[in-house]
């Protein structure tokens, strides 16, 4: 699939753009600043409705949006995008409710209908690759949750939907706990009271689906991820799901029989309730759950998180995101779109070659940005036209970068 066409209005630093793309894609140059990130974060939530940057939506608003108009300050991504069967126009509109302290407002269109967010959630597929992505490896947990919730939700609605009826439940079943901790209520007469049992079989429900979900997706991205590190790095890297629930009797050949992971998962799950259902209460908090998993990146038997030098942690990444491009060229029958955000410069040469070729293979399009034109001389990707991003636009760039 390709973007055809994409507009930004009030978004980051650009009061107005509206930009072609060729099918294959752009190299894109600018100076530190001049907006190249920015451009591919809003691409990124065309995809998944949500910015890949942490922080809040309200950060994405230009500064002093509005004021000239004496309206709430309000952003906008339209893009018309080319798919295999179809295509189709995506717009996200946000925009500051006065009333609400300041609360955002998201506005999400297919083709001029307004939609859910779990409805536009992987209309557009991209893969974005970026120098921050390296917390992953490195960084909390949370991190790598929020990894894998994205990744899963545009490839299965069904997950994105099991994954914010969790996080409601999550929120009751917390604050019932707090009561019952508050009211040093003990756990059997708790449990009896019914209450708790029903938010239990609520958390187990759509938590069942998730930890099942992330079974499936894990195993998957990292036998593939495997081989794209072989390949990249002749090294081994083994992307494993450490769930916070005891998944006895699950084992690698086996988690492609959905009925059985089912059980195992339900299992784990009822098992570790009835454990810590008294430490719950004195607590006050859920502690057993999708919400406490993790995912651990080994290479060459070594924990990259812990022991990984920075390019080593890079790669492992890259590594992923790879994987992750082809399961959803797997799942949607064409590949997402590749960004590609000053990755390259981090890498030393001959692995910046091995990804530029990977990602030459994949015949996606791909934008690709960096600061300097000749970070592309000799590069697969130096066939993509250039361009130069100027004072918040977009020009054919006159310094070609000889392939
Ligand atoms: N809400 C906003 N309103 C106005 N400007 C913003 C807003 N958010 C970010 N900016 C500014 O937009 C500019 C472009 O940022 P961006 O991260 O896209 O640049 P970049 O080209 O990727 O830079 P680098 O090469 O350093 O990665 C920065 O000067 C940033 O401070
Ligand atoms: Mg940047």
């Amino acid at each position: 699939m390709h973007l055809r066409f994409l507009e930004l209005e009030q978004f980051r630093s650009y009061p107005r753009l509206d930009i072609p793309l060729p099918p294959s894609g752009m190299r894109l140059r600018g100076a530190n600043a001049s907006g190249k990130s920015s451009l591919l974060e809003a691409i990124v939530m065309l995809a998944t409705t949500r910015s890949p940057r942490s922080g809040s939506e309200r950060e994405t608003i230009r500064q002093g949006s509005g004021e000239d108009l004496g309206v709430p300050p309000f952003a906008r991504i339209r893009a018309v995008v080319e798919r295999r069967h179809d295509s189709i126009e995506i717009e996200i509109g946000l925009e500051v409710d006065p009333g609400r302290a300041g609360l955002v407002r998201k506005s999400i269109r297919l083709n001029g209908r307004k939609v859910r967010s779990i409805d536009a959630v992987g209309q557009v597929k991209a893969v974005l690759f970026s120098p921050e992505d390296v917390g992953l490896v490195s960084g909390s947990p949370s991190s790598r949750r929020r990894y894998l919730d994205l990744t899963i939700s545009q490839l299965d609605p069904s997950y994105l939907r099991a994954l914010s009826r969790y996080g409601r439940v999550l929120e009751q079943r917390n604050s019932l706990l707090k009561t019952l901790q508050r009211e040093r209520i003990d756990p059997k007469g708790a449990l009896a009271s019914g209450q708790l049992a029903f938010w239990d079989e609520e958390l187990l429900l759509h938590g069942c689906a998730i930890v099942a979900g992330r079974v499936r997706a894990v195993g998957r991205l990292g036998l593939l991820a495997g081989e794209q590190y072989r390949r990249l790095s002749g090294g081994s890297l083994d992307v494993g799901y450490v769930p916070s629930l005891d998944l006895l009797g699950l084992d690698d050949s086996r988690r492609d029989e959905p009925g059985l992971v089912q059980t195992i998962v339900r299992r784990g799950f009822e098992r570790a309730l009835d454990e810590r259902r008294p430490e719950e209460v004195r607590r006050g908090v859920t502690i057993v759950g999708p919400h406490r998993d993790d995912v651990a990146f080994v290479g060459n038997g070594r924990d990259l998180g812990v022991y990984g030098s920075r390019g080593q942690q890079r790669l492992a990444v890259v590594a992923l995101k790879l994987a992750e491009t082809e399961l959803m060229t797997e799942s949607a029958g064409e590949a997402p779109v590749l960004l590609l955000d000053d990755v390259l410069s981090e890498l030393d040469l001959g692995h910046r070659r091995q990804l530029e070729d990977a990602a030459t293979r994949i015949d996606a399009q791909a934008i690709v940005t960096g600061t300097d034109a000749s970070e592309w001389t000799g590069s697969a990707l130096a066939r993509l036209p250039g361009y130069l991003l100027e004072d918040g636009s977009i020009v054919a760039d006159s310094k070609p970068s000889e392939g």
